[in-house]
């Protein structure tokens, strides 16, 4: 079989390349190793920044979100036993987030794709890709029990940091830039409603946490946690009993709002690794990367959804433009306009991640610096704006 443009992985990144490709009358075809209730039930982010919205309305697929996501204003900071908001709007000219999960985009990403969409295609394992620097790069994959090839013009990874696009860039081509962190999280989905109308972030001498939620009846929950942590050593009494030593006020700033953390059965439970890597260039030759198969930033902040759409807005209208006029300025230009927001995004993750978690090793003095540096945020708008601005999303470029 032929394509345009050939796309490896039906995640997020994939499907709304797809979407906005399709759109643009560019054809393509995506190959998705995993089967649908798969990549549908995947649990992962659920904050939307502005930019994603934008981008999920201009390819027609936020139906759904428009009429059950939750606007956001909005972030709580809580540390020493105080709390600041932060608020988006006034901070950065009107810009705010959504809480809409990953697994529902996915949905609805899906249904449009196999409604009306180019070729996708499950259970579509991808083995190799060859011919990155020749006319047309081909895909070599199984599906339904045959080896099966496609030739393109183009491939897309939007594998992930562990698919085989990646692979088809010989090692000394693509670098890769890395941090590990001492920590991780647990995150847990859970059978109540939440018990604030905004995300909680926490600093704690006992370690981060984190208030979300996933609808008005589902909260979102997560808790830093040694690295190498069972689930099983958090019964939900425990999660619920750390979360409230977490995020307790002091009395001064417990009596307006009245907080109170509403416990209810947990019905998932999952511990996530955390780190920050960014491989460089994203393309090459015929082969560009994408979302996660390119890099990775640690959760705090919930950029990696956001960071994967805004790497392929760019992509698609580099293809639009290619298609238009067989200019490849834009697809040349790909990677150095992608690594700049994906550095922005990089540097807040980490900070994000590094003001708020509680390092093992970590000293006094380094305690004091994270608590100085809450304490700018709160009392500075110049200070809070900075967080403001990166956490609803750069502008895509
Ligand atoms: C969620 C995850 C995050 O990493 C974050 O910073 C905010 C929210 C979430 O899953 O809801």
């Amino acid at each position: 079989a032929r394509s345009t443009v050939g796309i490896v992985g039906g995640g997020p990144a994939g499907l709304l390349l797809a979407r906005l490709l399709h759109r643009a009358g560019v054809d393509c075809v995506v190959l998705e190793s995993r089967d649908r209730a798969y990549v549908e039930q995947r649990q992962r982010a659920g904050i939307l920044e502005q930019g994603t919205v934008d981008a999920l309305r201009g390819c027609g697929a936020a139906t759904r979100l428009e009429r059950e996501g939750l606007v956001h204003d909005g972030v709580e900071l809580r540390w020493d036993g105080r709390r600041h908001r932060i608020d988006f709007p006034s901070l950065t000219g009107g810009r705010r987030v959504w809480v809409y999960a990953q697994t529902e985009v996915v949905k609805d990403l899906i249904a449009l794709q196999l409604h009306d969409g180019p070729p996708l295609l499950f259970d579509a394992e991808v083995r190799q890709v060859t011919g990155a620097h020749q006319e047309r790069p081909v895909i070599h994959y199984t599906h339904g029990g045959r080896d099966r090839t496609l030739v393109c013009d183009w491939v897309v990874g939007c594998d992930g940091f562990y698919g085989v696009t990646r692979r088809a860039v010989p090692d000394g081509v693509l670098r890769t830039l890395e941090k590990v962190y001492p920590y991780s999280w647990l995150g847990m989905l859970a059978d109540v409603p939440p018990s604030s109308d905004e995300l909680i972030y926490a600093h704690s001498p006992r370690g981060f946490a984190l208030h979300s939620m996933r609808s008005p009846t589902v909260s979102r929950l997560y808790l830093q946690v040694p690295n190498g942590t069972d689930p099983a050593d958090w019964p939900d009494q425990r999660i619920w009993d750390e979360l409230d030593a977490r995020f307790a006020l002091d009395a001064r700033f417990a009596r307006d709002g009245g907080w109170t953390l509403n416990r209810g059965p947990v019905t998932q439970k999952a511990v996530l690794p955390m780190r920050s890597l960014v491989t460089e260039p994203m393309r090459w030759g015929r082969v560009l990367l994408a979302g996660d198969a390119a890099h990775i930033v640690p959760p705090t902040g919930a950029k990696g959804l956001n960071l994967a759409a805004s790497d392929v807005v760019v992509l698609a209208r580099a293809f639009a433009a290619q298609a238009a006029d067989g200019s490849t300025a834009l697809l040349d230009a790909y990677s150095d306009t992608c690594l700049r927001r994906v550095w922005r995004a990089e540097h807040f993750s980490w900070s994000m991640t590094t003001m708020l978690h509680t390092d093992p090793d970590q000293s006094e003095f380094e305690t004091r610096l994270q608590l100085s540096q809450l304490d700018r945020i709160a009392a500075s708008p110049q200070a809070s704006a900075e967080l403001a601005e990166n956490y609803a999303g750069l502008p895509i470029g």
